[in-house]
């Protein structure tokens, strides 16, 4: 079977449900957390195939890593550190996922907590999300890699596409007057 064929059958489920599509409609990173979330997934599925671990399971994970609706801003349950439980509680209230799915969800921003641990300003609920969701498998690792790279990705990409779209509503200007 292709690798396209086989993560289409693990995730179709998850991306044609109405409850997850509404995540088209949060801005996340320049873009929507609906293809963001389909990014890590998809990445992280490649990657586990690579590093021979569980593809179904990071790939699932990886598509709800972010269930949450809104903005991290928006909630005290959406922000920084609170968003992978509350994802975690949506995925299991929408989907059927195991408990090593829900521990890869909770764990994905260990690398933002491993960040923070390192400079002086660690507050106490950062100090327990470090403590509590330390990543116990690989594919929990490669879903908090794929997370970083996938957001430097496109935090780069909206940064280039809207200095693009300055300079051309610019020249624009200068052309007209
Ligand atoms: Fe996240
Ligand atoms: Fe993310």
């Amino acid at each position: 079977m292709s690798l396209n064929k086989e993560y289409k059958e693990i995730s179709d489920d998850i991306l044609n449900n109405d409850n997850f599509s509404i995540l088209k409609n949060d801005v996340h990173h320049g873009t929507n957390k609906y293809d963001h979330c389909k990014r890590v997934s998809y990445l992280s599925f490649l990657l586990t195939k690579l590093f021979k671990g569980n593809s179904e399971s990071a790939a699932r994970a990886g598509l709800l890593h972010d269930f949450f609706y809104g903005c991290r801003t928006e909630k005290e349950e959406n922000d920084y550190l609170r968003h992978p439980k509350t994802s975690s509680n949506n995925a299991k209230k929408y989907f059927s996922i195991s408990e090593k799915e829900a521990k890869i969800i909770e764990s994905h921003m260990y690398h933002h907590a491993l960040l923070k641990r390192l400079s002086p300003f660690m507050k106490e609920d950062d100090k327990k999300y470090f403590k509590e969701n330390r990543p116990k498998d690989k594919e929990s690792v490669i879903v908090c890699v794929s997370d970083l790279l996938v957001s430097l990705y496109e935090v780069c990409t909206f940064k280039i596409r809207y200095t693009t779209s300055l300079y051309l509503i610019f020249l624009i200007n200068l052309i007209r007057y």
